[in-house]
């Protein structure tokens, strides 16, 4: 294994990591509308990047980190968000020209040339973003509500935000390639849970903490999905609590449709774990 370059990368992809939550709380903030979409498609395309760099970690027989870099997330208007979110991608620019450089093998200087053409587009965007956000009157809509309500979605998010980091590590780890695919399938259904609760609690007057707890980081991937299915188990009796306990009709058909996902997916990985359990 090549420890400079998995080090490297690691460090590309913790900043490919922050980049997504800080443009994610910076979309979500300030709700449904052009600027926000645009911000939003910028963030798939760094979920892209993380993607290729977990996967060239993986394969140079490296662990893809967890951990995530640095954020931006002060300002005091969404064009002072905008302007952070310029030195964001000047940082990471800066970041892999110098790795560009460092490293000789030339599929990963490709790729590493790949991703360097999208942050300067973004760059782009973001400029042009801080004079839009102030034409526009760009406003943020989260609000200081705290209540039950608010209680349960930020438990929510940061369940969520844990599991998309769990299940794309243990996709990334697995040799078993049906595992694998579902695995990502998942932590793409759990990012969309992720948004509905963010979206949810910013109409309701309140503001998402996108945060998360340890996520599993079994090897073995027996033991991975049996972390999956104690998880979900979990999460799915709490959402189904959750659904009962709110007054809001909307509201209780969201958690109700999470739920009934998560009870989804403790089926697929049950079956999964069967599986491999007679395979080993
Ligand atoms: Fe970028
Ligand atoms: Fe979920
Ligand atoms: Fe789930």
């Amino acid at each position: 294994m090549n420890e400079n370059i998995v080090a490297l990368l690691n460090k590309d992809l913790e900043g490919e990591h922050a980049a997504i939550i800080q443009y994610l709380v910076h979309a979500y903030a300030m709700g449904e509308g052009e600027m926000a979409c645009e911000i939003e498609a910028i963030t798939r395309e760094e979920m892209r990047h993380l993607d290729w760099l977990a996967e060239a970690i993986v394969g140079l027989g490296g662990a893809p980190s967890l951990t995530r870099g640095d954020m931006r997330t002060g300002g005091d208007s969404v064009s002072d968000w905008m302007g952070n979110d310029v030195l964001q991608e000047e940082d990471a620019i800066a970041l892999y020209e110098g790795h560009i450089k460092a490293v000789d093998d030339p599929k990963i200087k490709r790729l590493l040339e790949r991703i360097l053409s999208d942050e300067r587009s973004h760059r782009g965007d973001f400029q042009h973003f801080v004079d839009k956000a102030k034409k526009e009157g760009a406003k943020d809509l989260r609000g200081p509500r705290q209540d039950n309500v608010t209680k349960i979605l930020n438990w929510g998010i940061e369940h969520e935000y844990t599991v998309v980091l769990q299940y794309l590590f243990h996709s990334y780890m697995t040799t078993n390639e049906d595992v694998k695919r579902e695995m990502e399938d998942q932590a793409i259904n759990e990012m969309q849970h992720l948004g509905w609760l963010s979206e949810e609690m910013v109409d309701g007057g309140g503001t998402p903490r996108i945060e998360h707890t340890e996520p599993d980081q079994s090897i073995k991937t027996a033991d991975m999905l049996r972390a999956d299915i104690k998880i979900e188990k979990q999460v799915a009796a709490e959402y189904d609590r959750a659904a009962k306990e709110v007054d809001d009709p909307g509201l209780e058909r969201l958690l109700g449709r999470i739920r009934d996902h998560e009870l989804y997916h403790i089926d697929v990985f049950n079956d999964l774990l069967k599986k491999e359990e007679q395979e080993a």
